[in-house]
Parts: structure tokens; C-alpha cells; sequence
């Protein structure tokens, strides 16, 4: 079975995905973690974070580095920033489309595939058995990033962790190339006052329910 999760920054999307992946013993990709290495590589190269050059940034996709997308260094508030700059280049969403479609096609255990998103179940896999859409009220999901950053070692103010968020939120909803909405059959959560224990109960209520149809 395929799970397709999509939902904005720290909805708790890709807690829900590893934690899905782990119960059930599928394999679990996170997208995001992509662009973020994309974004990575072209800052190792040295770009001007305000100036991006699409065919390097094409580049950077064909070549990915997986290595990177573990990197604790792919976890700031600025790899995020350019990781959402990179993400509205159709070229570069193209390069990664392939690599994203062909972990859902032969998951390495052979039994399923989570991955966490935000085109997964309206683009990259539009046919996946089961889709969530996870979403939050940005102040409390800018809280749960500030927390999730000085636990990191980051140092990090929720006003501006809450302002930055604002600008990916409204770039990843609003670009013209796979923005980040609800498929239309998926199912959607709002995490503001649920958990990670009561999401991940919930999640597998449907999966149980989705398993006992087919
Ligand atoms: O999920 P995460 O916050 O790590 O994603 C970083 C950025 O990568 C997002 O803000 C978004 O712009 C982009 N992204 C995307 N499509 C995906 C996953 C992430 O556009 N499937």
C-alpha cells in the first residue's frame, strides 16, 4: 500500500509519516528533505541565497546527494527559505519527480511506502491508496518549530520563525507549479489540538478501515 501525506510546515506531517512507516514496516521518503538538500548543495557552492541559478539548481537535482537529505545541516529556517525558493522551478520539481515516483514503485522492504509531502498525493502520486492532508493554526505550528529548533541547538525567536513561515506558507500555497492543497480524496486533519500519539491513532483508524475494504 502507498500513503501519500501532504500538509504545511511543522503540521506534524512528517512525524506522522515516519511514525506510520515504522508501525507498519513500509519504507518512508521525505520529500522535503530533498529540495532541502538542493538547496544545501547550491549553498555549499556558494550561491547568493537571493539570486538563484535554475540550471545549477537543475543540476544539484540530477546529482543528488542523498547523503545530504540525513544532514542535520538541511534543518535551518534558511535551507528551508531557499528549499521553498528552489521548489516553484518546474525543471527542478521535474528532476525530482522521477526519483520520488520510482521509491513509491519498489519500496526497498517490499511491503509499502509513506511519503510525506506537499504534491504527493495531488502530482507525484495521484493514484496512492491512502492520502492525508495535514494542516495546523500557523501560530501553534510556528511554536512547534521554535521548540523543534532550540532542542536542535538552534537559536530561534517565534516571531520570526512565525514570519518566515508566513512567506513559505503563502509561496508553497500560491506557486503555479504543484502548490501545496488537498487532494481531492484525501483525508483532512487539523493537528492544533491533537498530539502525535492521538494523529498517529487516527491515521491508522483509516488505514485499518482502507485495509478491511480492499
Ligand atoms: O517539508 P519541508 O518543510 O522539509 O519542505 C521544505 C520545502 O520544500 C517546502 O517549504 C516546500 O517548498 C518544498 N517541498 C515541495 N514539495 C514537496 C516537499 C517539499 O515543494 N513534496
Amino acid at each position: 500500500m502507498i500513503i501519500a501525506i501532504d500538509g504545511s510546515a511543522a503540521s506534524g506531517k512528517g512525524t506522522l509519516a515516519r511514525k506510520l512507516a515504522l508501525r507498519l514496516n513500509y519504507d518512508y521518503l521525505d520529500t522535503g528533505a530533498l529540495y532541502r538538500a538542493v538547496a544545501l548543495s547550491l549553498m555549499k557552492a556558494g550561491i547568493d541565497v537571493n539570486y538563484i541559478d535554475e540550471n545549477q539548481a537543475v543540476k544539484c537535482a540530477s546529482e543528488m546527494d542523498l547523503t545530504l537529505t540525513k544532514s542535520p545541516e538541511i534543518r535551518t529556517d534558511l535551507v528551508a527559505s531557499l528549499a521553498s525558493n528552489i521548489a516553484s522551478l518546474a525543471t527542478v520539481r521535474a528532476e525530482l519527480l522521477t526519483l520520488q515516483r520510482a521509491f513509491a514503485a519498489a519500496p526497498p522492504s517490499g511491503n509499502g511506502a509513506v511519503l510525506d509531502g506537499r504534491d504527493i498525493g495531488t502530482i507525484i502520486l495521484p493514484d496512492a491508496d491512502l492520502k492525508f492532508f495535514i494542516d495546523a493554526n500557523i501560530s501553534i505550528r510556528a511554536d512547534r518549530r521554535t521548540k523543534e529548533l532550540l532542542r536542535g541547538g538552534q537559536s530561534a525567536i517565534f516571531r520570526d520563525v512565525l514570519a518566515a513561515m508566513k512567506i513559505r506558507d503563502y509561496r508553497d500555497r500560491t506557486r503555479l507549479v504543484a502548490p501545496l492543497r488537498a487532494a481531492e480524496d484525501a483525508i483532512s486533519i487539523d493537528t492544533s489540538n491533537i498530539d502525535a500519539d492521538a494523529l498517529l491513532a487516527l491515521a491508522l483508524s483509516y488505514f485499518e478501515t482502507k485495509h478491511r475494504v480492499e
